[in-house]
């Protein structure tokens, strides 16, 4: 990004934005102490940039990065604490990750680093995604006690095949670059110094096209596996949501902010 100094929608801090004259809006994550982990405020941003960018003409194709060791490290644990399952049916991030979600122009992710958790279903939410050597990608919610909540388990297995999704969730194993490349998760790897580069270039190219003809192109490739979403995600949320009325997940949120091991009771 060349000057994010001018930001496509002002009051932004979390996102850093810029649009140019190629009709690529770059956006980056920035929460670099806490490792871009995604805060309701920074989902809020994000929603209301890619809002914005829905309606501007001069908007064809979004490039969305995070750091250079971190793209973010999934939701932020701290705002998980004292939540209970009501809390989370009234969550506005679920309106949030509504409106990253129907955003209908190309978004092409960026990932260096970590790609955890939320994390890592904002970067499914991507419709390629670049990826630099050093990328790892991983759902590790089960180690707070709980499931992901942002379509996780419904979109890594479409991605890349139950066998491999279930052993990222129930394990909570990393995937390395290298082989998120040959499951499907990633179109590209390249030296981390060029991630954000050659999703540009990408970037430029897909801006080119013609707009509504790329809007229904991506529209008809999601329409390949939404039918099944639907019920998948609303199933995911409703266990994501029970998951905040056990013990377990004090313990997982406790143990993380403790910086210790948890000990889970299956309660
Ligand atoms: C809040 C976080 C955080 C997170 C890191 N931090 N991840 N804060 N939420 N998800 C904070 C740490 O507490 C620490 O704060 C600072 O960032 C630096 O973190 P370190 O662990 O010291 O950094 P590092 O050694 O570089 O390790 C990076 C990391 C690790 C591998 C990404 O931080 C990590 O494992 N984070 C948690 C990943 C995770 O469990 N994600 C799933 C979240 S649940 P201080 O104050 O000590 O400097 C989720 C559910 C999604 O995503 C549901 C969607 C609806």
């Amino acid at each position: 990004m060349a000057n994010p100094h001018a930001p496509y929608l002002d009051g932004c801090t979390d996102i850093l934005s810029e649009l140019d004259d190629k009709y690529v809006l770059s956006l980056r994550l920035n929460r670099p102490k806490a490792r871009n982990a995604l805060r309701t405020q920074l989902l809020h941003e994000l929603a209301q940039t890619l809002g914005k960018a829905n309606r501007d003409e001069h908007v064809r194709c979004v490039v969305l990065t995070g750091g250079e060791k971190v793209f973010a490290a999934g939701a932020d644990i701290t705002e998980m604490a004292d939540k209970t399952p009501v809390d989370v049916l009234n969550d506005p991030r679920a309106d949030h990750w509504a409106a990253i979600r129907t955003f209908n122009k190309p978004l092409i992710g960026a990932v260096n680093g970590f790609c955890l958790g939320g994390g890592n279903e904002l970067a499914m939410h991507c419709d390629i995604l670049i990826a630099g050597k050093n990328a790892q990608f991983g759902q590790p919610e089960i180690n707070l006690g709980i499931i992901p909540g942002a379509g996780g388990t419904q979109r890594l297995t479409q991605m890349i095949g139950k066998s491999k999704a279930m052993r990222m969730v129930l394990a909570a194993q990393f995937m390395s670059a290298e082989d998120a490349e040959k499951a499907g998760l990633v179109a590209e790897v390249c030296e981390p110094e060029l991630t954000y580069d050659k999703a540009y270039a990408l970037a430029c190219v897909i801006a080119s096209k013609p707009p509504v003809a790329a809007r229904l192109a991506k529209e008809s490739v999601l329409k390949a596996s939404d039918a099944l979403l639907a019920e998948g995600l609303a199933f995911e949320r409703k266990a994501f949501g029970t998951l905040f009325a056990t013990e377990d997940k004090a313990e997982g949120v406790a143990a993380f902010m403790e910086k210790r091991k948890p000990v889970f009771k299956g309660r």
